[in-house]
């Protein structure tokens, strides 16, 4: 593959604007450069139009649920309606039922939490740690790492095929990997899921922000999602889907909102009747600033033309794809092979260097904004990079010194906000790294790879 120097296709759509497009960095080399946010994977910027809405919004804040006032009701209705907006972007059946979390991580927790007695989980070791650690109380089967589409469902199937059909399991799955970007085939996985009488929860924390996600049709029974990685900061996530185990389960977290009705008892006690509602897993009082700007989200994305997005930004994973294939010392990461569909996320490594020192770089020398570490999947960063398992770190941290091998990935991820410019800038710094080497020393501090300011210019 040679490097296309073919202008992007921008009659397919331009970026959508985002907060956070004019601001500067200071480089370590001297001068101040635009940030190119190029980290998407982690926590994406927010769209201008969620922004918006929010600040709209903002002054009529007001208790949801709990007053009578005219800002609560009002509030109350948005925090509603959103659910409904929440349920149309995913295509939810009738009788499925939205609950806002803080998160995909609070979102498979509750699950967990709501798992009935008994229950199996059958879950991929190539999962995120949210995905991968919930279901500690569970009988968990951890599914080894396949190398294709095919082989993941032959390996669900081969996994479910023992277990007794009437007994409760749910398979948990990612749509697309958060070190890959790959797709995961979870229209098969779900039917082979369902075929043995499992159901199945979707982890979209990396889909829903780059494809359109659609319950129904995937058949899946759960799909969990974050607001800060579908460019509603505000601290809110999603868990929608089936009804009865979360109708079902004890509440997540006790207290008011989540009770319909408490009383004492003769023998001094207290009886407590919870809401079969999404309230029920809701107790205290709702983020709805958080929940209002996913609905935000769910709507600009929509109305922004959700397919005309996904083909610009398979353009610019062309173009990121083909530019680091130009460079023979990179080494991109993958599961399924180059031919796999896959979103805006990109991980890899350079030979002879260390990544987070290469990330550092990045950072410091080009005002670029990527990640490097193991990206909270240690079992499938190393098994792609074929190391040995060690001690984990901290989430994200440098798992060595600069200048030793690598033994982590650096990942470059974006989406519907990312200008070419920001590609562009990337792929000439990648290029320029590779050649020349970083242009400042670098030292860990704290278990990050940052710049020597006290060293002089390399
Ligand atoms: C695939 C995947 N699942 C789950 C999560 C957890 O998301 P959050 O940190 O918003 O809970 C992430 C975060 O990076 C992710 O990439």
């Amino acid at each position: 593959m040679s490097v296309s120097t073919a202008a992007l296709d921008q009659s397919i759509c331009a970026p959508l604007p985002v907060l956070g497009a004019d601001v500067t960095v200071p480089l370590v080399t001297g001068g101040d450069v635009t940030y190119a946010a190029l980290d998407y994977a982690a926590s994406a910027p927010a769209l201008q139009r969620v922004w918006d809405d929010v600040a709209a919004y903002a002054p009529y804040y007001g208790s949801v649920h709990r007053g009578a006032g005219y800002l609560s009701q009002l509030s109350t209705d948005l925090f509603e309606s959103s659910r409904t907006t929440v349920a149309d972007f995913l295509g939810c059946r009738p009788e499925d039922q939205v609950v806002f979390t803080r998160s995909t991580t609070d979102s498979l927790n509750l699950l967990a939490s709501a798992l009935p007695a008994d229950c199996q989980v059958f879950v991929f070791e190539t999962e995120h740690h949210a995905s991968l650690l919930p279901w500690r109380d569970a009988r968990v089967t951890y599914l080894d790492a396949p190398r294709t589409p095919a082989e993941a469902v032959a390996t669900l199937e081969r996994a479910l095929a023992g277990r007794d059909p009437h007994g409760p399991a749910l398979v948990c799955v990612t749509g697309a990997s958060n070190v890959t970007g790959e797709l995961w085939p979870v229209k098969e996985l779900t039917s082979a899921a369902h075929a043995h009488g499992a159901r199945i929860v979707l982890d979209a924390a990396q889909l829903a922000p780059h494809h359109p996600v659609d319950i129904a049709d995937l058949d899946v029974d759960w799909v969990a999602f974050s607001g800060h990685k579908l460019y509603a900061p505000f601290g809110s996530g999603v868990l929608a889907g089936r009804a009865d185990w979360l109708r079902d389960a004890e509440p997540y977290l006790a207290g008011g909102g989540a009770s319909r009705k408490v009383a004492r008892r003769a023998d001094g006690g207290v009886d407590v009747e919870w809401h079969t509602t999404p309230a029920r897993h809701e107790a205290g009082s709702p983020n709805v600033i958080g929940v209002y700007s996913i609905a935000a989200a769910c709507r600009a994305l929509t109305e922004a033309g959700f397919d005309r997005l996904v083909a610009r930004e398979q353009q610019l994973v062309t173009r990121v794809r083909e530019g680091l294939a130009g460079v023979p010392e990179v080494r991109v990461l993958s599961l399924f092979g180059d031919d796999a569909p896959r979103v805006g996320v990109i991980s890899f490594v350079v030979e002879g260097w260390n990544s987070s020192h290469f990330a550092a770089a990045l950072s410091a020398e080009y005002g670029i904004g990527v990640r490097d570490g193991l990206f909270c999947a240690h079992p499938l960063v190393r098994t792609l990079l074929g190391s040995e398992p060690q001690e984990p770190g901290e989430c994200g941290a440098p798992e060595a010194e600069p200048g030793e091998r690598s033994l982590n990935a650096i990942r470059v991820s974006f989406g519907a906000g990312t200008p070419d410019e920001h590609i562009e800038r990337f792929l000439g710094a990648v290029r320029e790294l590779v050649r020349t080497g970083a242009r400042w020393s670098y030292r860990t501090e704290d278990g990050r790879c940052v710049p020597d300011r006290g060293a002089a210019q390399v």
